[in-house]
């Protein structure tokens, strides 16, 4: 069964708006990509949940996301622990040991790398320069689309290939001390390859697939403390659906998923707390439909 409406936003707690089996019948999405309010956080904004009790409040949210994601679906949660009195909270890590005995499978932490992190340095750490996007699954064998978030190989290409030594065509140890085999000449007849990965070390360069996303812009603030930079559900939903599959986000704050799900041909369900950031989403969302509908076809 389809959700009885797409492209919404609901102004609704996603506790509640979650459990409607018309908005929301048992297998109908494709892909679930959020970031909570996380704990102890902007407490006077939006957020304001204990870290102790954290996981109690969001494991009834998780079981109605459970419900609704189709069995190859995937989820992904942006999230990150706050420091309180000088250490590290767990809540992070007792939330994944929980959604493991709801069902989920832990597939893979990835690291979004954020350089434009607040910043500042403190007498027992450093710069927090990245947030956790954790990937879970119902099953093994979910959907994943790896060559959709490929991209042009880039202009250092043309020159590295243009002179190729012997070496290139054999598979012999990276220079980096890495203790890595590698053939160069692999990649010569390569356009795309995976992002991030593109990694330049000692000017040399080096694509391997890592699970550590760099964004090549950061979010513009918008009337929100917490958005995303657009990159990043485009690359999630890239990463996880197709065309017309339906994506949606429980906490989408104004709209930054919709947005992308717009810009790439699939269908959204958003749900959010704040009227006003309900607001500005829509308007956002207005903005880019007339952007696209007023290209050349
Ligand atoms: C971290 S922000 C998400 C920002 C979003 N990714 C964006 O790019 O705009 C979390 C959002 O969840 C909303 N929120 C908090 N509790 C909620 C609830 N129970 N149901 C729905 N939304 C909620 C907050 O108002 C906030 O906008």
């Amino acid at each position: 069964m389809q959700p009885s409406r797409l492209d919404v936003l609901y102004n609704a707690d996603c506790a509640v708006c979650l459990k409607n089996r018309q908005r929301f019948p048992n297998n109908s999405v494709d892909l679930i990509l959020t970031s909570p309010p996380y704990a102890d956080r902007r407490n006077h904004s939006y957020g304001g949940i204990a870290a102790e009790e954290y996981v109690e409040w969001f494991l009834p949210i998780a079981e109605q996301l459970y419900r609704v994601l189709r069995p190859r679906g995937s989820f992904v949660l942006n999230i990150k622990e706050n420091v309180k009195d000088g250490e590290r909270q767990t809540y992070v890590m007792e939330l994944i040991l929980a959604l493991k005995k709801q069902g989920w499978r832990w597939v893979e932490e990835y690291c979004w790398y954020k350089k434009n992190s607040y910043p500042g340095k403190w007498p027992n750490r450093f710069r927090d320069s990245w947030e956790r996007c954790l990937h879970f699954s119902k099953q093994r064998n979910f959907k994943m689309y790896q060559d959709a978030v490929k991209v042009p190989i880039g202009d250092w290409a043309k020159k590295r290939f243009k002179s190729m030594s012997k070496n290139d065509f054999i598979r012999s140890l990276s220079g980096t001390n890495s203790r890595l085999g590698r053939r160069v000449a692999n990649w010569l007849n390569r356009r795309k390859v995976y992002p991030h990965n593109v990694v330049v070390f000692e000017k040399e360069h080096y694509v391997e697939p890592t699970n550590v996303l760099r964004f090549p812009t950061e979010c513009t603030n918008r009337n929100h403390s917490a958005v995303f930079p657009l990159e990043l559900p485009t690359w999630f939903i890239k990463l996880f659906t197709r065309k017309n599959n339906i994506i949606l986000d429980p906490f989408i704050g104004v709209g930054t998923t919709a947005l992308a799900a717009i810009a790439l041909g699939r269908r959204y369900i958003g749900i959010e707390a704040h009227k006003e950031f309900v607001r500005e989403a829509k308007e956002s969302i207005r903005e880019l439909k007339g952007i696209i509908s007023s290209r050349p076809a």
